[in-house]
């Protein structure tokens, strides 16, 4: 078998491999809504019970946007976006994106925004006292190669305050987006780093009320992600909901 007959075998087969259904999670497998130590909660949550729509071909087949991206690799090196480089400590961040079988997804659109190493955030509605960095916007992304693995080189994010209560700080994070095969194959949420302080006063970080929920939103440091006199590395693996049953299973 040829190389590139091989490769043609791996190519996402939409007949096939696109599942027809997805798992709602539990009720307790994700934040509430209104939160009430997440003061903003309580304004923008869903007063109604939520309507559950059926799923159709629109949601379960698309979007395909890896190939029309035009990707660069200045997208997932947030430290090589301008002219100059960012102040603060160099890290990588990789992981990988598996569904709820533990099976890697490949071709997922991994998208992340963070605040510069002082925690601001360079968008107008930012406005506490700490510096902008000129070299540093703070958005990245990519697409997970065959393995399911992504990475990204940036800056590790400085903690920074909000107006949710009296002296209220963020932990570190950077917040992620993943778009996979299907449309109903979004997940948003934050990634944090170990051994942050702010923990046990952040209503968001809190707002998981299971501990072990909570700890697989925290990286772990990776000596062996390193890159010697360049950059300290975490990783962040990621799982997706992933298809309850394949077609076969749902013909019976
Ligand atoms: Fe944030």
């Amino acid at each position: 078998m040829s190389v590139e007959h091989e490769h043609e075998t791996e190519i996402y087969d939409p007949v096939t491999e696109t599942p027809t259904s997805y798992l709602r999670e539990g009720p307790d497998a994700q934040p509430p809504l209104d939160s009430p130590g997440y003061k903003s909660t309580r304004l923008r949550h869903p007063t109604e019970p939520l309507v559950y729509l059926p799923q159709t071909l629109t949601e379960i087949t698309g979007p395909r946007l890896a190939p029309a991206l035009g990707l660069q690799e200045s997208d997932a090196d947030l430290t090589r976006q301008h002219e100059g480089e960012p102040i603060g400590e160099r890290i990588i961040v990789s992981g990988v994106v598996r569904d709820t079988e533990g099976k890697p997804l490949r071709n997922t659109l991994v998208e992340v925004w963070q605040a510069n190493a002082a925690g601001r955030y360079a968008h107008r509605w930012d406005r506490w006292p700490a510096p902008l960095d000129p070299n540093f916007s703070g958005a990245g992304r990519c697409v997970t190669d065959r393995e399911g693995r992504y990475r990204f080189t940036t800056i590790k994010p400085g903690p920074y305050p909000w107006g949710n209560h009296y002296n209220a700080w963020r932990p570190a994070h950077i917040h992620f987006s993943l778009l996979g095969r299907a449309f109903a194959q979004r997940l948003v949420t934050q990634m944090y780093f170990p051994g942050d302080p702010f923990f046990p006063y952040d209503p968001i970080f809190n707002s998981v009320r299971d501990e072990r929920a909570r700890e697989r939103m925290i990286s772990s440091f990776s000596i062996h992600g390193t890159q010697p006199n360049w950059a300290a590395a975490y990783e962040f693996d990621i799982y997706l909901r992933g298809p309850s049953a394949t077609p076969f299973e749902e013909a019976h």
